[in-house]
C-alpha cells in the first residue's frame, strides 16, 4: 500500500452505484488496462511518450505527490477485467509551485461517457486539492479533441497558452488552467 486510501462519494443519483477513491499499488493492473483502452484517443498516444503506460502507471503510483483517482462502480461485474473503473484522472500537485497541480491524463470509459461521470470525477478532484491547499491546477490538450476542449470549458477552465504545431503539422497543444473557488466545488 502507498498509503493512498479509499474513500465514497456523496453526490446525488450516482451516489447509489459508485465510488471516488484514489488508486493503490494494488490497482496497477486495472489503471494500466484502463490507459491502454484509451490510449489512441491521446496525441500522441501515451504508449509513445516517455517510458510509455507502464513507466508512467508505475511512477504515479510510487510518487507521494501524484496518483489516480478513480470513479468505480460498486458491482462490478465478474468479467470485467477493469473491476468497474468508468473514469480516471492522473494528477500530479506541487506541479511548477505548492499550489498547483497538473492533470497528467482524463478519461472516461468509452461506454459511459456523456453521462456526468466525468464532471462528477473533476468536481471530486477539485474539491480534494483545495483540502491540500491547492487551488491552481492545469492541463492541457490539443487540436482536434472538441469534446475535451467543451468539457474543460464547461467546467471553467480557459486557455493561457497554445503552443503552435506542438504535436504534429497543425496539431496544436492548448495550455488550460482554472482557479478553484471552495464554494463552487463543495459537495452539494
Ligand atoms: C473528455 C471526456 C473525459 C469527458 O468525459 P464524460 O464523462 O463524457 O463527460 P461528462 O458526461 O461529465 O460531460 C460534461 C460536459 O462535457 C462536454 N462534453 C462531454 N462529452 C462531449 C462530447 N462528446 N461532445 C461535446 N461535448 C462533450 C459537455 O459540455 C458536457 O456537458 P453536457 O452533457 O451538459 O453538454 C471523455 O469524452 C473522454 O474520456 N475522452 C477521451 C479521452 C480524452 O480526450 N481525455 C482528455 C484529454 S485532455
Amino acid at each position: 500500500m502507498n498509503g493512498k486510501s479509499a474513500d465514497i462519494l456523496t453526490h446525488s443519483d450516482a451516489e447509489e452505484n459508485i465510488i471516488i477513491r484514489e488508486a493503490t499499488k494494488e490497482d496497477f493492473s486495472e489503471v494500466l488496462q484502463f490507459i491502454e483502452l484509451v490510449d489512441s484517443e491521446f496525441c500522441p498516444p501515451l504508449s509513445q511518450r516517455g517510458g510509455g503506460i507502464y513507466e508512467r502507471v508505475r511512477n504515479t503510483l510510487a510518487t507521494p505527490d501524484a496518483n489516480y483517482l478513480i470513479v468505480q462502480t460498486k458491482n462490478p461485474e465478474h468479467s470485467d477485467k477493469l473491476h468497474g473503473f468508468l473514469a480516471m484522472v492522473g494528477c500530479t500537485r506541487g506541479w511548477q509551485g505548492r499550489d498547483r497541480a497538473y492533470i497528467n491524463f482524463f478519461a472516461t470509459r468509452p461506454a459511459y461517457r456523456k453521462a456526468g461521470l466525468g464532471e462528477i470525477l473533476l468536481a471530486e478532484l477539485e474539491r480534494k486539492l483545495l483540502e491540500k491547499g491547492i487551488d491552481k491546477l492545469y492541463l492541457c490538450t490539443w487540436t482536434g479533441n472538441k469534446k475535451a476542449m467543451r468539457f474543460y470549458e464547461k467546467l471553467g477552465y480557459s486557455i493561457y497558452s497554445v503552443i503552435l504545431n506542438d504535436r504534429g503539422r497543425n496539431i496544436n497543444t492548448f495550455n488550460y488552467r482554472k482557479k478553484i473557488e471552495p464554494a463552487k466545488s463543495a459537495k452539494q
